[in-house]
């Protein structure tokens, strides 16, 4: 059987006491990002030789960790992002979540990971969500946030693939990524870190590449910048993706609008909201490329009006715009720094179909079956 088919039941052990309405509500009034969480959890447990086993949905509770688990000191672990929204007609609705399994196993394949079975993975949020359905929240810029991640549980400090691994879902009622909401970032071009390096783990979701960015994001943060802009590690030119968001250029002085975003080199991450952007830009009419851009390209064309928008994408931030640029050598602005037309016409198709707004042509959205 391969590893995407085999079959893995969770039992649910539903808590005893379940959480007051009226408290529940005060909760979801003002989420935050990340910062609460639902009632429950999804856990799995692997062994080499023995496979999955003991799947469960429970009550949420702090993971007990031996201070020499492995993952504590060699950072073998992987994680996702993706959110379920509450529809106009009360449904739950999950977005691409088999791309976000499959993501799962390419990232669990880099760190020498076994591969949780994509069905599994689906599974996992079917139970959980379905289970914590009152944490869906329906105000219009708020979603649940589900977070899959899988690490290294053997306790040994030899340095090995873990024979112990955990398997853990957990979902959080959230708001918007930026504080600021909609409102254009500024961003920071880091030349002296990279992210990633050819042959490197830039393209799995890692904990261990968000642990590296986080010198640069306090550089940025010191320079009254808002994020990370990531170049390539080799000639410190070209333009990769943010500190968790790919990067979207709009070039709006030709015939058609044309939407062009970093290509996958394998140092960045294939980011789903990109994709599903490939594709919408091309349903609303623009050209979409996927190509490259230097630093001294995105400058000029923003001086000479050819570069007229860019945003970042990705399931926290869904699409936020970039205002304006800053390097150790150079600032300028991007169009009025004002959000662009583009930008917010591809924002608001992308939430309309999220949200259950727009027909969901490309079957985008799972269902969430209820409890
Ligand atoms: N790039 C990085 C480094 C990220 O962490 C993310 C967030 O998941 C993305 C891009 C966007 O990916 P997605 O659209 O799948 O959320
Ligand atoms: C996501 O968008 O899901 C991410 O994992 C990015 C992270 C910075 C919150």
């Amino acid at each position: 059987m391969s590893a995407a088919s085999v079959d893995i039941q969770f039992k649910v052990t539903p808590a005893a006491r379940r959480t007051p309405a009226g408290d529940r509500e005060r909760i979801l009034a003002n989420p935050g990002f990340g910062k609460v969480f639902s009632e429950h959890m999804a856990v799995a447990s692997w062994e080499r030789g023995a496979g999955w086993h003991d799947a469960v949905v429970c009550p949420y509770a702090p993971i007990p960790l031996d201070p020499g688990t492995s993952v504590l000191h060699y950072a073998q672990a992987v994680f996702e992002g993706l959110k379920a929204y509450r529809q106009q007609d009360g449904r739950i609705t999950v977005f691409r979540p088999e791309a976000n399994a499959a993501r799962f196993r390419r990232s669990s394949r880099r760190l020498a990971l076994p591969e949780l079975p994509e069905a599994a993975f689906v599974e996992a949020i079917d139970q959980l969500v379905g289970l914590d359905a009152d944490w869906v929240p329906s105000a219009p810029e708020h979603s649940l946030y589900l977070r899959p991640f899988m690490f290294a549980s053997e306790v040994n400090l030899s340095v090995h693939p873990s024979d112990a691994v955990t398997f853990v879902l957990i979902a959080s009622p959230s708001g918007s990524y930026f504080p600021t909401g909609v409102k254009p970032v500024t961003v920071w071009l880091s030349e002296d870190f990279s992210r990633a390096a050819p042959g490197g783990t830039g393209a799995a979701k890692t904990g261990g590449n968000y642990a590296g960015s986080l010198l640069a994001q306090a550089q940025a943060a010191e320079q009254g910048c808002d994020q990370v802009v990531w170049l390539d590690a080799i000639e410190h030119r070209w333009v990769e993706e943010m500190g968790g968001m790919n990067l979207f250029f709009v070039f709006d002085s030709g015939p058609k609008p044309r939407l062009m975003t970093p290509e996958l080199t394998g140092t960045l991450l294939p980011g789903i909201t990109r994709d599903s952007l490939l594709t919408l830009g091309k349903d609303l009419g623009y050209e979409v490329e996927e190509g490259r851009i230097t630093v001294e390209q995105w400058r000029a064309g923003c001086a000479d009006g050819s570069l007229s928008e860019v945003f970042a994408c990705g399931t926290a931030a869904v699409i936020t715009p970039v205002g304006a640029v800053k390097s150790a050598s150079a600032s300028w602005q991007v169009g009025d720094t004002r959000p662009g037309a583009i930008t917010m016409r591809l924002r608001q198709a992308l939430v309309d179909i999220q949200r259950g707004a727009a027909p969901d042509v490309h079957g985008w959205m799972h269902a969430v079956p209820p409890a």
